[in-house]
């Protein structure tokens, strides 16, 4: 008996690979998939991005791999993320509704979405971002005001250690808030604090082993205890304060006279009320405030975090940054992106800082949205691809040393900034970040600001290392600093 159950289960098990080897046919190689697992026990569990390079390394520029029995095809390396997202940018613009972002938005808003209804929020996104500041003067008023808070708090530490985080958190929240909502929120207000404590647990959760086995086999994840209850009940928050804010807009608007986001969000929908089926409502509003709320504050404070970091690693490189501000701007001038060509050595290194750091290893995930054809493969509609966007930042073909945090790389032999195509935090193509200028104004405004007013120092005992949170984000352990005031 046992013996005829233990053949029934071999025969099922090579059942199963000949059905995934013959499900692979045209897709590109890579590793053998386990039945019903997949690769999913090869992924490094606290860095899944290193797998995926040492993958890179052995099955080449795209390779396939498989969460459970699902494939996806990893696109790795600068020319094969730039022919598929630039070169063949219609086919590749689907994004992969992964069943945790199907049930926080239901498919709709402006990053988990498809189709039409995609391709509208993103225009009508873009240009109210726009309308209101984005890449603009004003703008860059309001960072410029969120700067000088931020230094009123240092300043206050008086040299002693603390922990920056909250505080940047608090004033990256604010520019976007600004926008959305034309209001900033009390950086001490318990609410707010709460808020951006969810939005940091939901973005951390993204690669995350809950997170792949959740997308995996949702239909027994949800029945099952574990993080991904405590990110659907912060979704449900976040959501919740949000559709409160949409109403008190809706009590106090004058149409003819939209304050914010949210103000020509509502006359949008007013616009297309007779409309059939129209992508602008309420329910689309509440998510793409959601998106942009949450893609607008922790990506962006995370690489404050980063530049804060590396400058306490790297104290010579500091002290040239300031030489270089003090040059240019003195102590007393605020920095505008007008400066920024003034500037080369410290725009060398926000970019190094953000290729070095490489926050968002492996982007959002795409999706074929029709059979597509790339480098002689096939990927399956509905096949999930991976932009491994980690790969273009440490690609060996276009940056030399990758592992070394070197600023130098981006200038040439006359002192000048020098671009790198390989460099694509923010990804490419039809699908790239709608927040890049602000996010690059927002780096650029903060961290000069800080450094004309503070020495930044580790405080003595605490180690100077890179410590890294588990998970897809590289994101940095709690650290603190000491803010020495310059004279
Ligand atoms: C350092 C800061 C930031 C980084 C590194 C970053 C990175 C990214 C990346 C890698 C993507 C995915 C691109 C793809 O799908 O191929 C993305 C998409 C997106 N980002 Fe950002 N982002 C940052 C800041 C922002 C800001 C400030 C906002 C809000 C204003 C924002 C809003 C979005 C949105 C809405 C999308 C989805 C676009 C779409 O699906 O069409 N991001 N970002």
């Amino acid at each position: 008996m046992l013996s005829l159950l233990l053949v029934g289960i071999l025969t099922a098990l090579v059942l199963l690979l000949f059905l995934s080897s013959w499900k692979r046919k045209n897709l590109p190689p890579g590793p053998v998939p386990w039945p019903l697992i997949g690769n999913l026990h090869q992924m490094d569990k606290s860095a899944p991005y290193k797998t995926l390079m040492e993958l890179g390394e052995k099955y080449g520029e795209v390779f396939t791999i498989y969460f459970g029995p699902q494939p996806a095809v990893v696109l790795y390396g600068y020319d094969s993320l730039k022919d598929a997202l630039i070169g063949q940018a219609e086919d590749f613009s689907g994004r992969a509704i992964l069943p945790v972002f199907e049930r926080i938005t239901h498919r709709q808003g402006l990053v988990f979405s498809n189709g039409l209804h995609w391709k509208e929020q993103r225009k009508f996104t873009l240009t109210t971002l726009t309308d209101f500041g984005m890449g603009k003067k004003s703008i860059e008023e309001r960072v410029t005001e969120e700067a000088k808070i931020l230094v009123e708090f240092f300043q206050k530490k008086q040299g002693k250690p603390f922990n920056p985080t909250d505080r940047i958190y608090a004033a990256v929240c604010n520019v976007i808030c600004s926008i959305l909502l034309g209001d900033r929120f009390d950086t001490e207000d318990p609410t707010f604090k709460k808020l951006l404590r969810m939005v940091n647990e939901n973005v951390m959760f993204h690669g995350k082993r809950g997170f792949q086995f959740y997308n995996t086999y949702p239909y027994i994840m949800r029945w099952l205890p574990g993080e991904h209850n405590k990110i659907f009940e912060n979704a449900r928050v976040l959501q919740a304060f949000l559709k409160g804010l949409v109403k008190d807009h809706i009590a106090s608007r004058d149409p003819n006279c939209p304050r914010d986001f949210i103000d020509s969000f509502l006359n949008k929908i007013d616009e297309n009320a007779k409309k059939p089926n129209s992508n602008f409502t309420m329910d689309s509003l509440v998510y793409t405030i959601f998106n942009l709320f949450i893609g607008g504050t922790d990506t962006t404070a995370l690489i404050i975090r980063w530049a804060i970091k590396l400058m306490l690693m790297y104290r010579e490189i500091q002290e040239k940054v300031q030489k270089e501000i003090d040059s240019v701007l003195g102590p007393g001038k605020c920095p505008s992106m007008e400066d920024r060509a003034r500037l080369p050595y410290t725009d060398a290194f926000l970019h190094e800082v953000q290729r070095f750091a490489s926050i968002s290893t492996i982007g959002l995930a795409h999706v074929a949205l029709h059979d597509i054809n790339f480098r002689g493969y096939t990927i399956p509609k509905g096949t999930q691809v991976i932009p491994f966007l980690h790969s273009s930042l440490y690609d060996k073909r276009y940056w030399e040393d990758t592992d070394h945090f070197n600023p130098n790389r981006f200038l040439d032999e006359n002192g000048k900034f020098k671009k790198n195509d390989a460099h694509i935090p923010f990804g490419a193509g039809k699908r790239v970040c709608v927040g890049e200028s602000l996010a690059r104004m927002e780096l650029f405004i903060f961290f000069i600001t800080l450094l004309q007013r503070f020495t930044l120092e580790i405080p003595a005992g605490e180690s100077s290392s890179l410590e890294l949170v588990d998970g897809a984000i590289r994101s940095l352990k709690p650290f603190n600093v000491c803010a020495i005031e310059r004279v």
